[in-house]
């Protein structure tokens, strides 16, 4: 044959990278539902200043953090300075205005974890879930849209393992495996570890930005309309990038002893996070170093069987991705 091994694979890609953006852009919300939410936004917005003298509202998640795919949810965090309610009070309270502004199933869960009330809106359909006082999600999401704005392939390679992720069910917390948040870390990590840097590590540079929630400051760089050339040395494709996160997590990663951190743009050790046991819940089988909370580990859901599960759909993956036959398929296949 003509072709040798090495250029076989090389036509694979050439095909198989604008399949891949095509997938991505295929997940862009368009812009009549970014439209949709923005006059939803303006509605509540209105609605809870008028009765609610003193709440603001904070857009966070993936709606805030440009890491959202078509039809998510909404997700807003109400702020309101009041120490005499708890949470749940506050949810409650929410959840009246909402029905009295005849919005559709509102539920208040005042026992989970974090309260919250849910709804959707006639008007639009859109699902929407509010929080209270809950700022360091805000905080949050803005660094993880800071990251967006540096280089294009962040959110690409973010887009392609969100929907990987919910096609192959290992996007639900609730069964033990990750949150869109993670995987978003995990994409922010992998490329501030690429030779030559794709991502710089924000939050080791010069602050620009400072806030402090409760008893966290954040502070990092974010000034990222300056760091737009700050990956161009690199020249990977997305669809090379993918196949080295899924290689990564299917056959590199220290599982036993290594924890993933944005923060300091590497690696730490179990050991010195003191994330080496099971303590009530958390074990501490993957670990992803929240970037501001930094006692949190985003793996702590993950128990001794949904490991097992990750790690064979990130097998799996980089499987495929090698081998093909038609990985831009065979990868988003449903579970
Ligand atoms: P989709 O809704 O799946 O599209 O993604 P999303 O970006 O909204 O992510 P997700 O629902 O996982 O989380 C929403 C937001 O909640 C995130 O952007 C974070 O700001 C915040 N969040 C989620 N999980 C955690 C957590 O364990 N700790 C903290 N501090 N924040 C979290
Ligand atoms: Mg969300």
């Amino acid at each position: 044959s003509l072709l040798t091994k090495g250029d076989v694979q090389r036509l694979d890609l050439e095909t198989f990278n604008p399949q891949l953006i095509s997938i991505y852009k295929s997940l862009i919300p368009s812009q009549e539902e970014v439209q949709k939410q923005r006059k939803f936004l303006t509605h509540l917005d209105r609605l809870v200043t008028r009765d609610w003298g003193g709440a603001k509202l904070f857009l966070f998640g993936s709606c805030a953090n440009d890491f959202g795919v078509c039809n998510s949810d909404i997700d807003v965090c109400l702020s309101v300075d009041d120490e005499h309610s708890s949470k749940a009070e506050l949810v409650m309270r929410m959840a009246g205005i909402l029905r009295s502004d005849d919005m559709q199933n509102v539920q208040a869960l005042t026992h989970a974890r974090v309260p919250i009330v849910k709804f959707t809106d006639p008007d639009t359909g859109i699902n929407c879930d509010i929080c209270v006082n809950n700022m360091l999600a805000v905080v949050n999401s803005k660094l993880l849209h800071d990251y967006s704005q540096v280089d294009p392939r962040l959110r690409q390679l973010a887009f392609l393992v969100k929907h990987w992720a919910k096609q192959r069910q290992v996007n639900e917390t609730y069964r033990g495996t990750l949150s869109s948040y993670a995987y978003v870390l995990m994409c922010i990590h992998f490329l501030q570890q690429r030779r030559p840097a794709i991502l710089p590590c924000l939050q080791k540079m010069q602050p620009t930005y400072e806030v402090t929630v409760g008893k966290i400051k954040c502070a990092y760089f974010d000034k990222v309309n300056t760091l737009k050339n700050f990956g161009t040395g690199n020249k990977e494709s997305i669809a090379e990038l993918l196949t080295c996160f899924f290689e990564y997590w299917a056959s590199f990663h220290d599982y036993n002893h290594a924890v993933i951190s944005v923060r300091t743009g590497s690696f730490l050790s179990k050991d010195e996070k003191d994330w080496t046991r099971r303590i009530g819940n958390e074990r501490h089988l993957i670990c992803i170093e929240d970037p501001f909370e930094i006692t949190h580990d985003l793996g702590r859901v993950v128990d001794r069987h949904s490991i097992r599960v990750l790690r064979d759909e990130f097998k799996r993956a980089a499987r495929i991705l090698r081998q093909g036959p038609n990985p831009a398929v065979a990868l988003f296949e449903p579970f």
